[in-house]
């Protein structure tokens, strides 16, 4: 990993074109998307994917997801079942992710995948991100811009603090209005739920009119958001409390009032987008973070997806 002063660029055509050009010359390069900031690399290159994993001291065998700026794009790269037709129609451009078989011939590098035989694809919504990829003309690879088991960063203040001096760019375009990864669906065979994000697993399940099956832990899937501490603060993380231990932190919801609120009016909405902002927040306070309930429907259930891996024995 190269040490490097890191250039902070706005969404500004001009800007995004330079961001394109660092990408076409092996660099990384931060961006926003409606979930979190990713941090991208041509997914062509073995070796820009591999400043990837150098700049988040990221485990190699953890495969990246691919971002495209269309469903012709994707179809290009992996094949693409009824379920991924109805999926694609349903929810891109936005916070989805689908993994399905590479097709022969196809240019992504095996360091993207970690040598598995299947591709993780979305488009994201971001203007900022659909206009990187234009410009870019190709597959970014890009996995949140954090180092590895931190808190996922939403915006460009939180990913220079993780990664400023370590990568060439990020691109600068305001906080990210989703706040929580993607959801992850496998339709390599018969559609599963990897990962809960963006989409509510309902919604998923709604639009496929099929049931989706959940992983269980012995398949053995390689992603680290399935890694039991995973988004973690330095500080002990406790859940469904009322009250902060003494000289410690509440982070809020609803009518449960703390030191900060996921969302004083109990919308769950809000309380993603506010997650990981607001457990930068209380993790720079030093002190134990105790969590209010979140209720378990709807993006609630990402929402303590990820809580419960911040609370995890480390
Ligand atoms: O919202 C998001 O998805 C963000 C933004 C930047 O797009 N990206 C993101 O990437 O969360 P990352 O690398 O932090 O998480 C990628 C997840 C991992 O859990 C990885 O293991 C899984 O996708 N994954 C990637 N390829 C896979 C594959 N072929 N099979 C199963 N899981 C896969
Ligand atoms: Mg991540």
């Amino acid at each position: 990993m190269s040490q490097e002063p890191t250039s902070v660029l706005t969404a500004a055509p001009s800007d995004l074109a330079r961001a394109a050009a660092l990408l076409q010359a092996g660099k990384q390069v931060a961006f926003p998307t409606e979930t979190v900031c990713g941090l991208g690399a041509d997914a062509t290159s073995g070796t820009a994917v591999a400043g990837i994993f150098a700049a988040k001291d990221r485990p190699s065998f953890n495969p990246l997801i691919v971002h495209v700026a269309d469903t012709a794009a994707a179809c290009g790269l992996v094949e693409w079942p009824e379920t991924a037709a109805k999926l694609a129609d349903a929810f891109w451009p936005g916070p989805l992710t689908l993994v399905l078989p590479l097709r022969p011939g196809h240019p992504i590098s095996s360091l993207v995948t970690a040598g598995l035989d299947t591709l993780a694809v979305r488009v994201p919504a971001h203007p900022a991100a659909q206009a990187l990829l234009r410009a870019f003309g190709g597959p970014i690879a890009a996995p949140s811009a954090n180092r590895s088991g931190q808190i996922s960063p939403t915006n460009a203040a939180h990913v220079l603090a993780g990664l400023g001096g370590r990568i060439a760019a990020v691109v600068d375009d305001g906080p990210c209005v989703v706040g929580l990864e993607s959801t992850i669906v496998g339709l390599a065979d018969g559609p599963v739920l990897l990962r809960p994000g963006g989409v509510p697993a309902e919604q998923v399940q709604a639009a496929l009119k099929v049931p989706l099956g959940a992983v269980s832990p012995q398949d053995g899937i390689t992603a680290p958001g399935q890694l039991k501490s995973h988004y973690a603060p330095a500080a002990r993380v406790t859940l469904n409390r009322k009250s902060a231990d003494p000289g410690g932190v509440l982070l809020g919801f609803g009518d449960i009032d703390g030191t900060l609120n996921l969302s004083p009016g109990g919308d769950l909405a809000e309380a993603a987008a506010n997650l990981f902002d607001h457990l930068h927040r209380l993790d720079r306070m030093n002190a134990p973070i105790a969590v209010a309930p979140i209720p378990e429907t709807g993006l609630g259930a990402a929402i303590n997806d990820r809580l419960q891996r911040a609370a995890a024995e480390r």
